[in-house]
């Protein structure tokens, strides 16, 4: 798997994560949506410059001319609800893709260290042929993101697939690149050290889901 680690060089996007992982900046709900929406715009920028783009002729008021465009359909697929803020990211970009939803969710066992994923409503276009995007927010443990991948198998062979992420845990990030096919790209605006027992990332920023949508009730 290809890693595009994008923190590594100092940008904006710095800016960026620092604020969604700072507790006196986290508070405001709609600045943390929108700075994960931005880290889905830069990822999007970056990873465009992967694509394959071809010629196509249009025209301007003063003249026909050669631009180019990319030569595939896009499907961006997000994991209700924490992926929505970093989807609208995306979309801001690939405002043509088509889109796909499911909702996944860690089900807690007895042992509260232990969970399972849990993957019930999906929503998806054919994927034949297209580059998928499948964003996820927090790359934890990585299994929520490769149950998502085995859910949508019935729905065709993309030809590329593009793993967007904001903060990923290296243990995740490893069994990622475990378990995706070779050609699989990972476009990831931070990676920290750790999980904690209970599957969270450290120092990440918490729980990205109740941030933006506010505190849930556990089942
Ligand atoms: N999901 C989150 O929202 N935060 C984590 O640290 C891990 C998974």
């Amino acid at each position: 798997m290809h890693i595009y680690n994008l923190s590594e060089k100092n940008s904006i996007l710095n800016t960026f994560i620092t604020e969604i992982r700072d507790v006196s900046i986290q508070k405001d709900s709609m600045r943390f949506r929108r700075n994960i929406e931005r880290i889905g715009e830069i990822l999007g920028y970056e990873m465009s410059k992967s694509f394959k783009f071809e010629t196509k002729i249009i025209t301007t008021p003063l003249a026909k001319t050669e631009i180019q465009s990319i030569s595939n359909d896009v499907v961006l697929c997000s994991i209700l609800r924490a992926g929505v803020p970093l989807h609208n990211g995306l979309l801001n970009y690939f405002d043509t893709a088509e889109n796909a939803f499911i909702s996944a969710y860690r089900h807690h066992l007895e042992n509260p260290e232990t969970f399972e994923i849990i993957v019930e409503y999906l929503a998806c276009p054919s994927l034949e042929g297209k580059i998928l995007i499948l964003a996820d927010p927090m790359v934890a443990t990585g299994q929520s993101l490769l149950a998502t991948f085995e859910a949508l198998k019935p729905f065709g062979n993309p030809k590329e697939i593009h793993l967007a992420a904001v903060i990923g845990a290296q243990e995740g990030v490893d069994f990622v690149a475990k378990n995706f096919p070779k050609n699989t790209h990972l476009w990831i605006a931070a990676v920290d050290n750790k999980l904690n027992s209970k599957g969270y990332i450290v120092p990440g920023l918490g729980d990205a889901g109740d941030l933006a949508f506010g505190v849930k009730l556990q089942q």
